[in-house]
């Protein structure tokens, strides 16, 4: 077995709350991300998941608990925590009438990189991420996977250790998104933390090491893709009837899922396969399972046990 100290998580949360004019965001949040790992925050619209990379990336304060950034306490020592960490937003913040170089040089003074560093480091980065041929191009004409690359690159300025991604992909086609995929990996293969929020299921899944999902303001489940398609039953059975209306029932193995099949009658159609990251997100944050102790003993629930029966049946 490995055991792995304290010291190689690079985010402790504990208790953290953030309110907004007395609405609370983020309630009681304790998080903990590995060094090197790929974290994906899911969660539906207004569940937090801004909020806390906000409040994590020191982009905006909290109200209690506390968060420690790769062993550096984000009040006490902000700055040394800051130069952990780069932010792209969920909105993109670059100025679109400059050049993409110029954008790249404003953010290296931002990151106050000393003026003989800063063109080697962008045009290292710039090569590193495939950006060299778009140097003068205006940001503003760049396609939105270009534009995503550039403000990765702004926020990779300073060398962190720790990248957080709000949402990287949203508005990307199939090829910029697996592009941007493909980015991460190596990003992440070369040892850096990426800790991302994102809508697309197959995202998470198909990227992330490990996955939280949150839920207004409060993460309800944590765990590997496996994990958490584990806690509902590993295998699904898929079907609808005249009415076209899709029922999902989930089994802890396949057999009785396939046993389950068979009693459905031939007005059915039916498909038994495994239960994947989206089954798991729909039932959890549609059951906001976490608050009646979904958390503790999913997987040893009576077989079928966590499935809705719908329709009649
Ligand atoms: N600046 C703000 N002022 C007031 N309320 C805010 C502010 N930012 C966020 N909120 C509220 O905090 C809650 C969490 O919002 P947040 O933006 O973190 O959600 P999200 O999970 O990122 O949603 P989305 O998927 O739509 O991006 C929401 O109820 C939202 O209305
Ligand atoms: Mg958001």
């Amino acid at each position: 077995m490995i055991i792995i100290s304290d010291t190689e998580d690079i985010i402790k949360v504990d208790g953290l709350v953030k309110r907004y004019d007395g609405k609370t965001a983020i309630d009681h949040i304790d998080m903990r991300v590995k060094k090197g790992e790929m974290y994906a925050f899911l969660g539906p619209n207004g569940a937090g998941k801004t909020t806390t990379v906000r409040v994590l990336s020191t982009l905006t304060g909290f109200d209690e608990g506390s968060v420690v950034i790769n062993g550096y306490d984000i009040l006490k020592n902000p700055r040394e925590a800051k130069a952990s960490i780069g932010v792209t937003q969920q909105h993109i913040s670059l100025d679109k009438d400059l050049t993409v170089w110029e954008n790249m040089m404003m953010h290296a003074m931002y990151q106050q990189i000393p003026k003989a560093q800063r063109e080697k480091r962008i045009d290292d980065l710039c090569n590193y991420i495939g950006l060299g041929e778009y140097y003068n191009y205006k940001v503003d004409s760049l396609s939105g996977g270009w534009k995503k690359r550039v403000s990765i690159v702004c926020a990779l300025v300073h060398k962190p250790q720790l990248l957080f991604l709000d949402e990287p992909t949203v508005g990307l086609d199939i090829q910029a998104r697996r592009g941007l995929w493909d980015l991460l990996r190596k990003l992440n293969g070369d040892g850096m933390t990426i800790f991302l929020t994102t809508h697309y299921i197959e995202e998470a899944e198909s990227l992330c090491d490990r996955v939280g999902i949150i839920n207004h303001g409060k993460v309800i489940v944590e765990g590997t893709p496996a994990e958490l398609a584990r806690k509902i039953g590993t295998a699904t059975v898929e079907y609808y009837g005249s009415d076209h209306k899709t029922i999902y029932r989930y089994f802890q193995s396949r057999e009785e899922a396939h046993a389950f099949a068979q009693t459905l009658g031939d007005e059915y159609t039916v498909t038994v396969r495994n239960t994947n990251l989206e089954d798991s997100f729909v039932e959890i944050t549609g059951n906001n399972m976490g608050d009646n102790g979904f958390l503790g003993g999913g997987a040893d629930k009576p077989a079928g046990g966590m499935g809705k029966k719908k329709g009649g049946m």
